[in-house]
């Protein structure tokens, strides 16, 4: 049985759309008692709608306020990427454990500077590591957690997959993992200074960490150390050739980043990954990794499952119920979500971190992960550019 433990007191900063994924995740944790303490934007509206909605006890707009509680353990960052290193390392200095939403960080520019996607890679390659070797060294001077909000590692057939990998003692030789979708809802997603890049640091980051994750954990299974080796990428803008008509179903609109990326990581033990992202593709949000191993094949099929297949030759009554991600009719034959906050691992991912305070336990999804796959993500942008293979 486990030993009784103090309530582990939140304080999450950002009140936008991944606070509501979080608040979602905080509902469901077990076995660890948990305080909903304060949840901070500069959007009081936003905020106090969050504290409502999973009743956090206040709202505030000031994110040194909530660093100044002492009450507070840990600092929960679902705020744009270009504030989480900064955001990270003040939490950590403040003696606070952190949650960091992806990406850890990206390049940005200069505050205002437009047209951010034409720096060279070279450069934003230097400034990222150099962000995050920051970020690292604050972490040495603290015993405080950092756990990498990446909700692909606690997806449920990635966890069953990782389960497997262990017990078997795999080799994993090829994995490829896909997040791909037809655009975001988002004005800024086109705009490199607001987002650090396009589609593959929107979507393909997940995979990406996802397939990171398995291969981490084939290396602790087999008593290996693997490492990445080699990054080689092509990216590009697939949806310029497009007359605004035929543009008409794809939300993609990219001003300065890319809407297809696909890179290839190439580990020390020689074997590979490959991970795709588009923001052209129709027909619902494809999320899946799928690994081939020495001994055995894994489909990890996150979004679409066929757990309840739905056929509708209308509407009605269906105003309020959700069907599923990025489709936007519900006739015909739909692939409806179903738990999805469970499949896609949002409900893991707090549970693990939770644990990770409560236990003193290291967490699945850890800075290590995140470290990666931000680094390996801009090699891939120097080596579209370059032409040529980075090497690690
Ligand atoms: N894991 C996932 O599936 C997933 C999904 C969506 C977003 N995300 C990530 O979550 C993060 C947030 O994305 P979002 O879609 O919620 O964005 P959002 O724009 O909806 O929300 C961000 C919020 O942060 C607030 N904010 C900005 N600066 C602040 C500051 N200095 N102090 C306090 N509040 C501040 C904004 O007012 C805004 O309400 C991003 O890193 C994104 O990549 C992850």
């Amino acid at each position: 049985m486990k030993e009784q433990v103090k309530p582990v007191v939140i304080g999450t900063v950002g009140a936008g759309y991944a606070a509501h994924l979080h608040g979602n995740g905080y509902e469901k944790v077990s076995g660890v008692p948990i305080r909903l303490k304060t949840v901070c934007d500069l959007n009081l509206t936003l905020a106090n709608e969050v504290k409502e909605r999973y009743g956090y006890e206040q709202a505030i707009s000031d994110f040194d306020a909530l660093l100044a509680d002492p009450e507070i353990d840990v600092i929960d960052i679902v705020t744009p990427p270009f504030l989480h290193c900064n955001m990270a390392a003040k939490a950590l200095r403040a003696g606070k454990h952190v949650i960091c939403e992806k990406p850890l960080t990206g390049y940005f520019g200069a505050p205002g500077e437009e047209n951010v996607g034409a720096t060279p890679k070279s450069q934003m390659y230097k400034a990222v590591l150099e962000t995050m070797e920051e970020l690292k060294q604050v972490m040495a001077t603290t015993d405080k957690k950092f756990m990498y909000a990446e909700n692909f590692v606690y997806a449920t057939p990635v966890q069953k997959a990782a389960e497997i990998i262990r017990n078997k003692k795999s080799k994993i030789l090829f994995m490829k993992g896909e997040e791909s979708l037809k655009g975001s809802s988002s004005p800024v997603a086109g705009k490199w200074n607001k987002t650090g890049g396009g589609i593959l640091v929107r979507t393909g980051t997940h995979p990406l960490t996802g397939m990171l994750f398995l291969k981490q954990q084939e290396a602790l299974a087999r008593g290996e150390v693997i490492t990445v080796k080699s990054v080689s990428a092509d990216v590009g803008v697939t949806t310029a050739c497009l007359t605004e008509h035929e543009h008409r179903h794809i939300a993609a609109r990219p001003e300065d980043v890319e809407d297809y990326a696909a890179v290839t990581v190439t580990f020390s033990d020689g074997t590979k990954c490959l991970t795709i992202a588009s923001d052209a593709v129709l027909g619902g949000t494809k999320n899946y990794i799928e690994v081939y191993s020495n001994d055995s094949a894994l489909m990890c099929n996150i979004t679409p499952t066929d757990l309840l297949n739905t056929y509708f030759l209308d509407e009605d009554g269906l105003e309020d119920t959700y069907i599923s991600e990025m489709l936007p009719a519900k006739l015909g034959w739909n692939k409806a979500f179903v738990s999805d906050e469970i499949i896609r691992g949002y409900m893991g991912e707090l549970q693990d971190f939770m644990e990770t305070i409560a236990y003193d336990k290291v967490p699945s999804s850890n800075f290590e992960l995140a470290y990666q796959t931000t680094k390996i993500m801009y090699a891939a942008y120097l080596s579209a550019e370059e032409g040529r293979r980075v090497d690690f």
